[in-house]
């Protein structure tokens, strides 16, 4: 008996139609009166009582198989032919399905990995929760430098060697701690600053680390390197210039300027009518960095730069409210369809 309704089940598991009239004589020949299912319940009568349990049990799992199996043929036909029928409307407009778009910050850091691609760099990526070493002490930051203050670091509560990265300089070290040069690298990703959120600052945003180590790497190599940069984020015509800054892990150090995109110089509300915006700082690698790495600073030298992504992207599509990237409207995220 249990044999016999297994072969059913598998037997009716398998079933195809390909009419309704089908899928009506399959109906009539398993489930009819006489149909071969009832007719298998007529026989549960001689079933031992001691396998009645079992057996019951396998019979009522035939029995919704059967009808499932059915109504799942039927269905499929009826939609054929709700679509088949005559008064469909072919020049009705499709349903609006609107796809995912990707975000702004996303579209940028992709451009930016593609243009520094292009000359031979390629990326890797660290941890948003850092010690204190990767993020301060091996960049040369001074047991009292005013970064580490509270004000702008999240240090773990129980733990004030544990930090949430404030930049992305701390996949500079873990690179250069494991990496003989030449290194030609960058490093993209998340940071995390104790900064009160307004239009121009917010306590998350997006870096993209540089680094390039190797022997007689010079400041002029640094600069050509930013400017194919610029040239290639914001066209050809963009000019750059360097400014003198500090930063404990590069010396010389510097900030760059790029041409006011969108008044191509001519002074404007983006650029408070100097004509020039600051995307990025950089500077050579401090022999005091490479040398906490284990790297001879005899041997190698280097440049770094760093820039944050919601600047780049505010200034390439004149985005004033850096909230706007986090708040994920789609009205505002809409606008960014079709860009790569
Ligand atoms: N880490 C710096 C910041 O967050 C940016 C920076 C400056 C990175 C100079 C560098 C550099 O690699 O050389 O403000």
């Amino acid at each position: 008996m249990i044999e016999r309704i297994n072969r059913l089940i598998a037997e009716i598991e398998s079933l195809k139609a390909v009419s309704l009239e089908e899928v009506e004589q399959l109906r009539l020949k398993y489930l009819s009166k006489k149909g071969l299912v009832p007719v298998l319940f007529d026989d549960f009568k001689g079933v031992p009582v001691e396998m009645k349990r079992e057996v019951g049990q396998l019979l009522n799992d035939l029995k919704n198989r059967a009808n499932n199996k059915i109504e799942a043929l039927k269905s499929g036909f009826s939609q054929d032919a709700k679509a088949s029928s005559a008064n469909l409307d072919l020049s009705r407009p499709a349903a609006n399905f609107q796809p995912g778009t990707r975000h702004p910050l996303a579209i940028v850091r992709t451009q930016i990995i593609d243009i520094f691609a292009r000359i031979g760099f390629t990326v890797a990526e660290g941890p948003e929760i850092e010690d204190d070493w990767h993020n301060f002490s091996a960049l040369n930051f001074t047991a009292d430098h005013p970064a580490r203050d509270m004000q702008d670091t999240f240090f773990i509560a129980t733990n004030p060697d544990i930090l949430l990265r404030t930049h992305t300089s701390s996949v500079q070290i873990r690179t250069m701690e494991t990496t003989k040069p030449p290194i030609r690298m960058i490093f993209p990703g998340r940071v995390f600053r104790n900064e009160a959120i307004s239009a121009r600052a917010h306590c998350i945003f997006h870096q993209v680390e540089g680094l390039y180590i190797d022997r007689q790497v010079s400041f002029a190599d640094l600069k050509q390197t930013l400017m194919y940069f610029a040239k290639e984020m914001f066209g050809e015509n963009t000019k750059i210039r360097l400014r003198p800054s500090y930063f404990p892990f590069t010396e010389p150090s510097g900030e760059m300027d790029v041409s006011c995109n969108i008044c191509g110089g001519e002074g404007c509300n983006i650029c408070k009518y100097t004509g020039w915006v600051e995307i990025l700082g950089c500077g050579m690698v401090d022999p005091n960095a490479l040398e906490n790495c284990g790297i001879d600073s005899q041997t190698y030298t280097g440049f770094a730069f760093g820039m944050g992504i919601e600047r780049i992207t505010m200034l390439k599509y004149q985005i004033r409210d850096l909230r706007l990237f986090f708040e994920n409207d789609v009205r505002f995220l809409n606008q960014f369809r079709g860009a790569i």
